[in-house]
């Protein structure tokens, strides 16, 4: 029961996301091709004069539409990775547009309709008896295979994680299915590599807290691990430091309640006159972070197994429409994906915003260069 556990802590040994702690070093910086900024978008100042209202006016009308629109996308994207009957209610046209633009790191699970599910091991067909087993087995096995078992993880998360998404949905997507999960306890978030230095205050809150369950705290650190691990099959690298990749907001989608968590890569890039002119605060200060075409890949969705609640009995059936999937939503600037998710006051930096997929919960924060013990790094907020 406790393979998978062990499957991560292979990954934090191993992993290629693990090895480059702390800072990108600057030599290796910017050697790729810069993005093009949009032209007059930079920081333009609301002017101020007697149009002032109508533009105000005119402007939050715009971004009604704009809002709705997005929403609207957001919630068949989500259908196309909710099982089959859900991604046949997409227009195809529509649907076509949509996955043009995902690069799945680990693609949902090929079938129509699941049957129960008792973790990864009975799914891949692979059974290990000891822990010396499973090591000899994964150092033995290709990347593929290896590959193969983070795949089995995201598509059929452990009993704990698996519980709440059910809950949520059974729930209708009651935030506070998450909020009593959490520990009332909570911890100060420490210095995280100079950022107290430069008044940087990375989180939410100064203080987060953690799941109660162990095992969904693990499962969270395992979810960094894994996007850092397998970036580079979509050809870019993601360094789990505090510019790069360090937060998630979680939440609940707004049709079904189904859990997901919406992963922002290259928070901080480093300013730049020529190639980044934008000021991101005081957390900016010491990025080398290059602002460049991987930018269009910062929004990485996860999502976890969609739980069949349609009887009444949706607990206890242990029935699944869709299995996990965890994939990257290219925002390259003729996609649907930048037309339509991506604010057009956050173009240059690409950000795509939780609360089109549904309710935010929390924010879910990883630091590995603060503990070496993995519920340590970790701080909700
Ligand atoms: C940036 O703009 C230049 C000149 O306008 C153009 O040649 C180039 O293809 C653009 N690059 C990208 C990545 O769009
Ligand atoms: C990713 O990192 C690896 C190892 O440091 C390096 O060899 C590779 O060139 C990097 N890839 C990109 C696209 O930067």
């Amino acid at each position: 029961m406790r393979k998978w556990l062990f499957l991560l802590m292979v990954l934090l040994l191993i992993g290629p996301g693990v090895l480059p702690r702390g800072f990108v070093s600057s030599a290796e910086a910017c050697r790729s091709i810069s993005l093009n900024l949009s032209a007059g978008r930079i920081q333009k100042p609301i002017p101020f004069h007697g149009n002032a209202r109508a533009l105000l006016v005119s402007s939050i009308s715009t971004y009604k539409e704009k809002k709705s629109t997005s929403l609207s996308t957001a919630s068949s994207l989500l259908d196309l990775l909710g099982g089959k009957q859900s991604a046949l209610s997409v227009d195809p046209s529509l649907a076509r547009k949509i996955l043009s633009c995902l690069r799945f790191l680990v693609p949902p699970f090929q079938e129509a309709y699941y049957q129960s599910f008792h973790g990864f091991v009975q799914h891949t067909g692979e059974s290990f008896f000891t822990e010396e087993d499973f090591l000899l087995w994964l150092f033995k096995s290709t990347s593929s295979k290896k590959s193969k078992t983070l795949e089995s993880l995201v598509q059929w998360p452990p009993p704990a994680v698996a519980d709440l998404a059910r809950k949520a949905v059974e729930w209708n997507g009651d935030s506070s299915i998450i909020l009593k999960s959490l520990t009332d306890e909570s911890y100060r978030v420490p210095d995280v590599d100079g950022s107290n230095e430069h008044s940087c205050q990375l989180t939410k809150n100064i203080r987060g807290r953690r799941f109660i369950k162990e095992e969904l705290n693990l499962y969270m650190a395992f979810l960094f691990e894994t996007i850092s691990a397998l970036a580079p099959s979509l050809g870019f690298n993601i360094t789990l430091n505090r510019f790069d990749l360090f937060h998630g907001h979680l939440f609940l989608a707004s049709k079904t309640g189904r859990l997901g968590i919406l992963f922002h890569a290259r928070e901080y890039p480093a300013y730049n006159e020529k190639t980044f002119p934008i000021h991101l605060g005081y957390c900016q200060i010491g990025s080398s972070l290059c602002y460049d075409e991987s930018m269009n890949l910062r929004n990485i969705l996860w999502l976890a197994p969609m739980p069949d609640c349609s009887s009444k009995h949706c607990s206890e059936e242990k029935s699944w429409l869709a299995s996990g999937s965890l994939v990257v939503l290219d925002a390259h600037p003729d996609g649907i994906i930048y037309n339509e998710l991506i604010p057009d006051y956050v173009d240059d930096v690409r950000t795509i915003y939780e609360d089109d997929f549904g309710d935010a919960v929390v924010d879910i924060n990883y630091f590995p260069s603060i503990s070496d013990n993995l519920e340590k790094r970790l701080f909700i907020c």
